[in-house]
C-alpha cells in the first residue's frame, strides 16, 4: 500500500525542531556562533528549510520514486525504444574512480585509459555495423541522423554534386524528416506497400541525380524486416545516392546481418537502447554513427586513433581531414558509450547472437498469443517488436488503444507506444526485448486478455491507480505546470 503522507510537500511534513542529525556539543564546538565567525558571513535570519527527520526525507524521496515506472520496477514494452533491463554491472563499472574521476580536459597522455576503452568502443560498433568510420560523438539517435546527413551533405558538396532529396517511407520516426530539414535537405515521404514494406516502385519514382539519400529504418517500424534491401540499396547506389539506416532497431539483427552488408551507407547506433544504456524521460543517450570508408574524412572529429599496436599502444585525437566540425562536447556521451561498451564485452559475439534471436522469438511468441484479440495486420513473423491494430475493438465497444495502454497501468506494466507508426489504426506497438521472462510475458498477455473483455465504460476511466490519471498530454509536455501538492490517488 502507498504511503501517501510520506510524499506530501517536505514543508506541510515538517515541524520546528526536528532534526535529521545534532551537532556534537563538545568544548570546541560549545561557542556561539557569532564567536566563531566575522559578522559579514552570519545571516540575519535562518533560512526558511522544512525542519524533518531523517526517517522523513527518506520515505519521502523513496515513496515519490516509486510513483513512476522504470524498468527496474516494471514491464516496459514501449515498442521502438528497447527498454530492456541496464545491467548494474555496468554501472558499478562506469563509477570506477580511473573512470568517474577523469576530467574532461585532462591531457591525451593523461586519458590512456578512457581512450583505450573508447577506442575499442568505436572499433566494435564498427564491425557490428559493416561500416568502419565511426564518430561517437552524437548525444541520441536523432542527432546522429543529423550528423550524419550533414556528412552526406559535405561529401556531395566535394564532388560539385547538387543533391537536395531526402527520401523516407510514411512509416519513417518522425526524427528522420526532422533532421533531413535541419541538414538543409527537401523531404519526401512516400506510401508503403499494404504489406507494410517500401514500396520500389513509388521509390524508383523520386530516384535521379538530385537524390542524395534514402532513410530506412531496418526491420522497419512495424517490426519487419525490408526483405527488398539488396534491391532498394542497388536503386539509389545507381543515381549515386546513399542509404541512411537508423539503427533503432538494432536489437532484431545485431549478430545476424549488418546494414553495411545490406547495402547501407550510414547508420545510427541507439547505445541506449541496443546495448542497454539506461533511457527515459529524454536522455541520456548516445547516438553514434558508422560510414563506409569513403564518408570517413567528413565525420565530425575527433576520432579516436590507435598507434603503435604491437608494442606498446598509444591512442590519440584526430579530427578528419575534411570534418563537418564537431557537432558535441569532448567524446561524447561518454557515460552511455561506457555501458554500451562493458555490454558487448560481457556478451561477446555469440552472446549477442543469442540476445537478437531471444528478443525475436519472444516478440513472435506474444504477437502469436495476442492476435486472436488485438489483430496485427501487417506480417506473418515479427522481428524484434510488432504492431497490433485495437481498431476492431474500438468499432465493437469503443475501447481505444489509448484505453487499453492506460488500464495496462492500473494492472501495473507499463504502456507500450501506442498511435505508431501512423500506418496501422489504433496502433500498440509491442516491443518485449530479450531481457524479459516467460512469465512476465503470459502475466502481460494475460493482462491484455482481460482488459479487452473488461466494462468499457471502467477501462475509459483508467488509470484508477496512480496518482496522475489522464493529463493532457500535449499541453503537459508544452506547458508543465510543476506544482508541489500532495499525490493522494482515488
Ligand atoms: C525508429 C527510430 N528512429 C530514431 C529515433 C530517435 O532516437 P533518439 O530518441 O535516441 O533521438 C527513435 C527513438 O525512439 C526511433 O524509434
Amino acid at each position: 500500500m502507498r504511503n501517501t503522507t510520506a510524499t506530501l510537500p517536505l514543508f506541510d511534513l515538517a515541524a520546528p525542531g526536528r532534526r535529521a542529525t545534532r551537532f556534537s556539543t563538545s568544548p570546541a564546538s560549545s561557542g556561539a556562533l557569532s564567536d566563531l565567525l566575522p559578522a559579514s558571513a552570519l545571516a540575519s535570519n535562518p533560512p526558511p528549510l522544512p525542519e524533518l527527520a531523517e526517517a522523513d526525507i527518506v520515505r519521502h524521496f523513496v515513496n515519490l520514486s516509486t510513483l513512476n515506472m522504470c524498468v527496474d520496477t516494471h514491464f516496459y514494452p514501449l515498442g521502438s525504444c528497447t527498454m530492456k533491463y541496464n545491467p548494474k554491472r555496468h554501472e558499478r563499472l562506469c563509477r570506477l574512480p580511473g573512470i568517474a574521476d577523469l576530467h574532461p580536459h585532462a591531457t591525451e597522455e593523461d586519458s590512456q585509459g578512457m581512450l583505450a576503452l573508447l577506442y575499442e568502443m568505436q572499433e566494435m560498433l564498427g564491425e557490428i555495423a559493416g561500416l568502419p568510420a565511426v564518430s561517437l560523438q552524437p548525444a541520441a539517435g536523432a542527432q546522429g541522423e543529423f550528423t550524419a546527413l550533414l556528412t552526406a551533405a559535405a561529401y556531395f558538396r566535394d564532388r560539385g554534386e547538387k543533391r537536395t532529396k531526402v527520401l523516407f517511407p510514411s512509416s519513417a520516426h518522425g526524427t528522420n524528416p526532422a533532421s533531413a530539414a535541419l541538414a538543409g535537405f527537401d523531404c519526401i515521404q512516400l506510401p508503403p506497400t499494404t504489406n507494410g514494406f517500401v514500396d520500389i516502385e513509388e521509390l524508383k519514382k523520386h530516384l535521379d541525380e538530385t537524390t542524395a539519400v534514402f532513410m530506412v529504418t531496418n526491420p522497419n517500424t512495424l517490426g519487419l524486416f525490408e526483405k527488398e534491401i539488396l534491391q532498394i540499396s542497388k536503386l539509389l547506389h545507381d543515381v549515386g545516392g546513399l542509404v541512411y539506416i537508423d539503427g533503432a532497431n538494432m536489437n532484431a539483427i545485431v549478430g545476424v546481418t549488418r546494414p553495411g552488408d545490406f547495402g547501407g551507407d550510414m547508420m545510427h547506433y541507439n547505445v541506449h537502447k541496443t546495448f542497454t544504456g539506461p533511457h527515459g524521460a529524454g536522455g541520456p543517450g548516445a547516438g553514434p554513427i558508422a560510414v563506409r570508408d569513403f564518408l570517413g574524412d567528413y565525420l565530425p572529429g575527433p576520432i579516436i586513433r590507435k598507434t603503435n599496436t604491437a608494442t606498446s599502444p598509444q591512442y590519440s585525437l584526430i579530427t578528419p581531414p575534411k570534418s563537418i566540425g564537431r557537432v558535441r562536447s569532448f567524446f561524447g556521451n561518454v557515460g552511455i558509450l561506457l555501458r554500451g561498451a562493458f555490454y558487448l564485452r560481457t556478451l561477446g559475439p555469440q552472446g549477442l547472437r543469442e540476445m537478437t534471436e531471444q528478443a525475436v522469438l519472444n516478440a513472435n511468441y506474444m504477437k502469436a498469443r495476442l492476435q486472436d484479440v488485438l489483430p496485427v495486420p501487417q506480417g506473418e513473423f515479427c522481428m524484434h517488436e510488432f504492431v497490433a491494430s485495437a481498431k476492431a475493438l474500438k468499432d465493437e465497444s469503443g475501447v481505444s488503444a489509448m484505453d487499453i495502454a492506460k488500464r495496462l497501468l492500473d494492472h501495473g506494466f507499463h504502456a507500450p507506444t501506442v498511435y505508431f507508426p501512423l500506418v496501422v489504426p489504433e496502433a500498440l506497438m509491442i516491443e518485449p526485448t530479450e531481457t524479459e521472462s516467460k512469465q512476465t510475458l503470459d502475466a502481460f498477455l494475460d493482462a491484455v486478455r482481460e482488459i479487452v473483455v473488461e466494462d468499457p465504460e471502467m477501462v475509459h476511466e483508467a488509470p484508477h491507480t496512480t496518482c496522475v490519471r489522464r493529463p493532457d498530454e500535449v499541453g503537459a509536455a508544452r506547458n508543465p505546470v510543476f506544482c508541489n501538492t500532495a499525490c493522494i490517488p482515488n
